[in-house]
């Protein structure tokens, strides 16, 4: 039997049925695959929930039935539902999958910030780790940012991160000022708004929506702003019929699902240089194939696992946003 190496020891079938493998392990395993819209085309359709940020944090911690919890996003994401939902095995594909965000702000040089400012309250985006959680005050998501920063007492100073996209997006919504983190999205911060311009005039008739991890310049070119589902959302009941897509690629799979009568565009478009085959794809999120799927069903690896007591103080700023969405 030829059998293909995947990662260190472990190997794979080729000639496997990888759906039918799936379902048989899903079953066996009573496991909950939960699943980021930037997935892959097929790992969004073998799914049993798809959802952005927020909603796959409560996916996963209202997951009762199940044992296992394969959460098909970013290390951040698994990590959140092992936060919220700690009796689960929590798996991911590939332990490598992390986040440019959470990347750009260590724990330790948070704590660092918060002691230079002592007063503040300490909002985070979702988009960090565990560690960076349990520093924070109030946990947010791209669909309810704006409800948390408007939760926090007034007068009470900020400090907001990791995304100073966000962050800048959040202060011209709400008017709180607020110090920020000095992170961006890999992705979205490679938008160009000379280049969507340019598309804007190309198709007059077509609405551009945009996540607001994008860099203001690139907002400011919106005709709506939201997250992954209120994207998906806007291009389902709006009245038009064309529409650029500011965000990551993987979106355009579900919502030509949902509104398959609509022409959507993706940025940036037809217009990829040699250094940067498809700017508008997240390397992270790409790193989960079906092939992981399979092995982590099957072997229960890798797990999502950390220090009780870190596990309490992240849960504490993840209930408060929880409470308020
Ligand atoms: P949402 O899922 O909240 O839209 O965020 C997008 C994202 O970049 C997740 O990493
Ligand atoms: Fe992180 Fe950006 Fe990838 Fe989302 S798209 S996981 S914010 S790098």
């Amino acid at each position: 039997m030829i059998a293909r190496m995947l990662t260190g020891e472990r190997t794979i079938d080729p000639t496997l049925d990888l759906f039918a493998e799936i379902d048989r392990l899903r079953r066996e395993r009573k496991a909950l695959i939960l699943a980021h819209y930037y997935q892959d085309p097929d790992i969004q359709d073998i799914a049993d929930h798809l959802g952005d940020s927020l909603e796959l944090a409560k996916r996963a911690r209202d997951a009762k039935d199940a044992e296992v919890i394969l959460f098909c996003g970013v290390h951040f994401m698994a990590e959140t539902a092992k936060i919220v939902n700690p009796s689960k095995i929590v798996i991911i594909p590939d332990l490598d999958a992390g986040c440019s965000l959470a990347e750009q702000c260590p724990a330790d040089q948070l704590r660092a910030w918060k002691q230079r400012h002592p007063d503040h309250w300490v909002v985070m985006y979702i988009n960090c780790s565990a560690a960076v959680k349990a520093e924070s005050d109030i946990i947010c998501t791209s669909s309810n940012a704006e409800k948390v920063i408007r939760s926090v007492p007034a007068g009470k100073p900020i400090l907001f991160g990791p995304d100073k996209n966000l962050g800048a997006f959040l202060i011209k919504k709400t008017g709180r000022q607020m110090d920020l983190w000095p992170g961006a999205c890999m992705v979205h911060e490679t938008f160009s708004s000379q280049k969507i311009a340019a598309l804007k005039a190309r198709h007059p008739d077509a609405k551009f929506i945009a996540h607001p991890e994008c860099e203001d310049h690139v907002l400011q070119l919106a005709d709506f702003i939201g997250s992954t589902s209120k994207l998906l959302e806007f291009v389902q009941k709006d009245s038009g019929g064309k529409y650029i897509v500011g965000t990551e690629t993987g979106i355009l799979h579900t919502m030509k699902k949902h509104a398959p009568t609509k022409e959507l565009i993706a940025v940036p478009f037809e217009d990829r240089t040699a250094a940067c085959q498809g700017c508008n794809s997240c390397p992270h999120m790409k790193l989960n194939t079906l092939e992981k799927i399979y092995l982590a069903l099957r072997d229960l690896r890798p797990r999502i696992e950390m220090p009780e007591a870190m596990r309490l103080r992240a849960l504490v700023p993840l209930e408060r946003m929880l409470a308020i969405s």
